[in-house]
């Protein structure tokens, strides 16, 4: 008799990149109280990393150095990502699903949004789904989400989900830095002295290195001086940052992670351990952003 064997269980281990807000303009305000944006973003070849795998019992196991702040309930991104795409699409197997959280909660590094994208992209793949079909409906799991599943370099508007790739960004060396306190994205928008501020420059047709950071001066990041007057250690972490090596640094997102631009990956992990050294409670992280890639985007807005 022949043996039937087990279907092949096909685990997907994923890195969920960080979000680096290179410039994040505020330019308005909607009805329902959202803020306009225009932003540049990057995304980091490290970050937070999710594997998904087939199983007969749903699982949710949470891990990793920063994983202090998180639930593992219902509320997690991740498991709202899981239940959308099957209300979506009507199927319910059931997964194991691990994250191993590398990147620190509530940080302006996109960390939930980064999670619950990749989780659908994993699913999409198990599931042999279209990405490009779930950017619009991604969006009710957080206003980053478009932009987290596209993960390439680009300029996001409206709340987040008009989503236009920029092409021939070199990858970038940053280290980045949290002084270990979770901001509120709300209360910091909240803060806002200005909701109508103007819109991004037109971005350098060749966007190498010297250009950006021409470019990055004459941009800003509308929600950090805000984040500072609540949150003192921001300027702290962007003056460790602008060490003799720096290039450029700023605060990425409504904070309090800072990033600092360096001219290759030495002066940056030579900067990272400065930084370590100094604030060892910091979380202090080298990481390179993911260049613009070849050819036609082929995500959706
Ligand atoms: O949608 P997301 O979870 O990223 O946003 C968290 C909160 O930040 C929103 O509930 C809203 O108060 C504020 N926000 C905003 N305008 C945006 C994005 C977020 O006012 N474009």
């Amino acid at each position: 008799m022949p043996r039937t064997e087990p279907a092949a269980r096909i685990a997907v281990d994923l890195v969920a990149p960080a979000k680096i807000n290179l410039a994040l303009h505020v330019t308005g305000r909607r009805a329902d109280g959202y803020h306009l944006l225009e932003t540049l973003v990057v995304f980091t070849r490290d970050g937070d990393r999710i594997s998904v795998e087939p199983a007969d019992e749903d699982q949710f196991v949470l891990k990793g150095p920063q994983v202090t702040h998180l639930e593992a309930d219902a509320s997690n991104l991740v498991l709202r990502a899981r239940d959308l795409l099957r209300r979506q699409t009507g199927r319910d197997d059931r997964f194991s699903i691990t994250l191993d959280k590398r990147l620190p909660v509530a940080s302006g590094l996109g960390g939930g949004s980064s999670d619950a994208a990749t989780t659908l992209k994993a699913l999409a793949y198990l599931w042999n789904l279209d990405i490009e079909e779930m950017a619009r409906e991604a969006l009710s799991l957080g206003a980053d989400l478009p932009m987290c599943l596209a993960a390439i370099p680009l300029v996001a508007r409206g709340i987040g989900e008009v989503i236009e790739p920029v092409p021939a960004l070199p990858a970038l060396d940053l280290v980045l830095v949290n002084p270990g306190i979770p901001v509120s994205t709300p209360e910091i928008f909240g803060l806002l002295a200005s909701r109508d501020n103007p819109p991004l420059t037109p971005l350098p047709e060749a966007p190498g290195l010297e250009p950006l950071i021409g470019w990055l001066a004459a941009n800003r990041n509308d929600l950090e001086p805000p984040a500072r007057a609540l949150c003192p250690p921001i300027g702290d972490a962007i003056a460790a940052l602008e060490g003799e090596n720096s290039l450029f640094a700023r605060m990425t997102g409504s904070g309090a992670t800072c990033f600092g631009l360096y001219a290759d990956q030495d002066a940056a992990r030579r900067t990272a351990q400065q930084i370590k050294a100094r604030h060892p409670h910091w979380f202090v992280m080298p990481t390179r952003s993911l260049a613009s890639p070849e050819g036609p985007f082929h995500g959706r807005t």
